[in-house]
């Protein structure tokens, strides 16, 4: 890249990379996807990357590669075992956590749930309990209390719409229902929903919709019930924004519209009164009437890393500050990853050009870790982990991400 091209970002800008507390830090297993693991009907987590007990010597990989801010998120259910009953050791942990991040230097992020339910809610029908947002509410306001006075910022939820996406239209997730229309089932084309044995009706529609109204009065009731007390901490949703888009067709065009009112819109204007920022998660774009061809990544999703502009135009009339909470790309050959991660950066750079507030890029993931529904074959990580044992080893484009972050340049 020539010198006249290099972009500078404002001080201050948070660069770093996240993580999600069930994907790596292991021996998590009073929860519905560990008891969905028992039953075969997800892959095992296990140990995952054994972060629990190495997050310190993963924080000092991440402060060697220049990152001054790091996303992780915090267990529900090692912190609320039992309906109502807190554990001290718990958030003991997460508040060494926090030291551990304060004194290397980092800033930290913390999301209150990223898709792992504690087994108490989940088998008492989680989101679709009368009771969910103030039972939500009651341990997200815990949570800050304990850990507000070392951190800044809190995001309620991780990605409400892929959350209800999963469990209740592809039956690929936890609590495994699945819609089908007409006898005919929709769902996720990699297998995954079948080997969850998902239960498929059509009154699933109405449980998606129920859950997701759900997640937004949890977070609205989150909100006020964190900042009785906690006046001044930051508190967000994290929201995954797959960009439509469309040529000139105005049938495309109008598709176009819909997905993103349904898949974004919706949910964001049910909760944009209680919000002080926002957490954009960027992977996918769709243009439809789109003949181009394009190269894909190792989930089989399209490489458009530049589309994150768009995503972060259809958040601009929220009218917040966002911080690009997740953004990033399965690439077991490391081949693709440093040119993804600077093209991406570019399109972060052109947004806040047009005055867009953006304050921060966290690459997803620090490192390798458990994808889900397809276990720990895909590799997100700027570290790569070896699950025999454990072994950590940085990745090239790790560096060419560095050299953003020490910079403050792209
Ligand atoms: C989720 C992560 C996930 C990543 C890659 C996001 O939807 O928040 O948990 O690993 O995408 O699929």
């Amino acid at each position: 890249m020539n010198t006249e091209t290099i972009k500078k970002f404002p001080d201050g800008f948070y660069w770093g990379a996240a993580t999600a507390s069930y994907q790596v830090e292991g021996g998590i297993e009073n929860t519905d996807w560990a008891k969905a693991a028992r039953e075969g009907r997800v892959p095992t987590c296990g140990r995952a990357c054994d972060h629990y007990h190495r997050y310190e010597a993963d924080f000092d990989i991440a402060k060697s590669l220049g990152h001054n801010a790091h996303r992780f998120s915090v267990e529900w259910a090692r912190i609320e075992p039992e309906e109502g009953q807190f554990n001290e050791e718990a958030i003991a942990h997460y508040r060494n956590v926090l030291q551990a991040l304060r004194a290397r230097g980092i800033t930290p992020f913390i999301t209150l749930w990223h898709f792992t339910l504690p087994l108490w809610f989940s088998e008492h029908g989680g989101f679709e309990r009368k009771d969910a947002p103030e039972i939500f509410a009651r341990y997200c306001a815990y949570v800050v209390s304990k850990l507000g006075d070392l951190c800044e910022h809190f995001a309620t939820i991780n990605e409400p719409n892929v959350y209800a996406t999963h469990g209740y239209l592809y039956g690929a997730w936890p609590p495994f229902r699945r819609l089908s229309i007409f006898g005919k089932k929709i769902g996720k084309e990699d297998g995954t929903s079948e080997r969850a044995r998902a239960h498929a009706a059509f009154s699933n529609i109405f449980r998606y919709f129920s859950v997701t109204k759900a997640l937004a009065l949890g977070h609205n009731r989150a909100y006020q019930e964190i900042k009785k007390n906690a006046p001044n901490v930051q508190i967000g949703i994290v929201k995954h924004v797959h960009y439509f888009y469309a040529n000139s067709n105005p049938l495309n065009k109008l598709r176009a519209r819909l997905m993103t009112y349904m898949q974004t819109e919706r949910f964001m204007n049910r909760i944009k009164d209680h919000l002080d920022e926002i957490g954009l998660n960027f992977y996918r774009s769709t243009m439809y009437g789109d003949s181009k061809n394009y190269e894909y990544s190792d989930m089989g999703w399209k490489l458009v890393p530049e589309d994150i502009y768009g995503a972060l135009m259809i958040l601009k009339q929220y009218r917040k500050p966002i911080i690009i909470s997740e953004a990033g790309v399965a690439d077991h050959k490391d081949a693709f990853r440093a040119l993804y991660i600077q093209k991406q950066v570019r399109a972060v750079h052109r947004a806040l050009e047009e005055g867009i507030d953006v304050r921060g890029h966290m690459y997803w993931s620090l490192l390798d870790n458990y994808e889900w529904a397809l276990g720990f074959e895909k590799r997100f990580g700027l570290v790569e982990i070896n699950y025999e044992t454990l072994e950590r080893k940085i990745r090239p484009s790790a560096y060419v991400y560095k050299k953003i972050c020490e910079t403050n340049t792209v």
